[in-house]
């Protein structure tokens, strides 16, 4: 089942427009330029390091693929990317592999091809409680997906509101907090949670810092909708109620700029900025003000179906923005650009900001 609907989902996300209506507004961090840079651009670096791991771009290839056969190929063009470049990296989710062994090739194409590179698990919180679809996945059986692919973290991605739309999505939440308090403990690796439907609220940011996670990762409004993808889903399947239910929630969940904004506020563990990244110039707005690392998803799965030129291709003038974006601020480095912080929050964005500022955190 959840084979044929990763395979299902590469194909709604080939067949058009995913990004929800309203876009994320990456573009209200409005960026401050210096009329002398006093920097040249060829001296621009922009190497860090997330959780111990040196990487050449503050940049990852985001949660997309894998448990089917034929998305192996996609999956080696991503880790293909990644280690080119010096990015890191999160599979897509991997709930089939325990069910179905055979399932793990397509991910292990990832380690093959991208060595030494920083490479994530990934699995739904939804699977750290029991559901009607089946049982909880423990510590153990977890250990198994890290070491399948020798991955240096493991993701916990959160999205009920996908879950809610899908037929059959797991839609039991309760306990999944105190599931991954014992996680962090038990598992060998670092454990990073990332929402990617409503958003990244601070409550439970905060929640999640005190249980331990090593590290979040923010979406939300804005970017690939899973809900415009359910819509489509719903559309080929010829369930018109699921579809019209769907689309009632295109543009749900806090904005994803905003997201960032109040997990990077409330929290100080590293935080991936992530939903609706689309230009290199994105990055920066999201790294002068205070990500760790962006990550980018529905642009990379559509140029990686399509071959691993198209895929560099798309790179290079992602990171040539980011290069230019961080020369014409007048930052050499990522230290620079953070020390700098030459952003500036306008629009609906800061308004969103201010207003849930003035809410009592709960
Ligand atoms: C086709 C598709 C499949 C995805 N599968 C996963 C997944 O298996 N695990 C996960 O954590 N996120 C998954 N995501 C979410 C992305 O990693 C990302 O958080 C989201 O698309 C927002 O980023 P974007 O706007 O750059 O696409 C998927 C997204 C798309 C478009």
């Amino acid at each position: 089942m959840a084979k044929k609907r990763k395979w299902q989902q590469l194909l709604a996300a080939l067949g058009g427009e995913l990004d929800a209506p309203e876009s994320a507004m990456w573009s209200d961090l409005k960026l401050r330029p210096l009329a002398l840079p006093e920097v040249d651009l060829d001296e621009v670096r922009m190497d860090t390091v997330f959780l111990g791991h040196g990487l050449r771009y503050p940049v990852l290839v985001g949660a997309l693929t894998g448990g089917h056969r034929r998305l192996a190929t996609i999956n080696r063009r991503l880790a293909t990317l990644t280690h080119r470049n010096g990015l890191a990296m999160s599979v897509g989710s991997q709930r089939e592999q325990l069910v179905e062994p055979e399932a793990g090739t397509s991910f292990r194409v990832v380690r093959r091809a991208a060595p030494a590179s920083f490479i994530m698990a990934n699995i739904g919180a939804a699977q750290l409680v029991e559901q009607v679809s089946g049982p909880r996945m423990d510590a153990r059986d977890l250990e198994q997906l890290v070491e399948s692919i020798q991955a240096d973290a493991l993701v916990v991605h959160a999205n009920f509101v996908h879950e809610a739309l899908q037929p059959e999505g797991d839609t039991r939440a309760y306990g999944v907090l105190e599931a991954l308090g014992h996680l962090v403990k038990e598992l060998h690796c670092p454990v990073l949670v990332k929402e990617t439907g409503s958003g990244l609220d601070r409550l439970t940011a905060r929640r999640l810092e005190a249980v331990g996670v090593a590290a979040l990762e923010t979406a939300g409004a804005g970017g690939a909708s899973m809900a415009r993808m359910e819509r489509r889903l719903a559309q080929w399947r010829g369930d018109d109620q699921a579809a019209s239910t769907a689309a009632t929630f295109v543009d749900w969940g806090i904005p994803a700029p905003a997201s960032f904004l109040e997990v990077r506020q409330a929290t100080s563990v590293p935080v991936i900025a992530g939903g609706g990244i689309r230009t290199g110039l994105d990055a920066v707005r999201a790294l002068a003000a205070g990500a760790d690392l962006v990550s980018v998803s529905l642009p990379l799965i559509q140029k990686a179906a399509s071959s691993d030129n198209q895929l560099q291709r798309w790179m290079n003038g992602f990171l040539q923005e980011m290069r230019l974006g961080m020369f014409l601020v007048g930052a050499a480095s990522l230290g620079q650009l953070r020390d700098m912080a030459p952003v500036v929050l306008t629009g609906s964005t800061r308004e969103y900001v201010e207003m849930v500022n003035k809410r009592p955190m709960v």
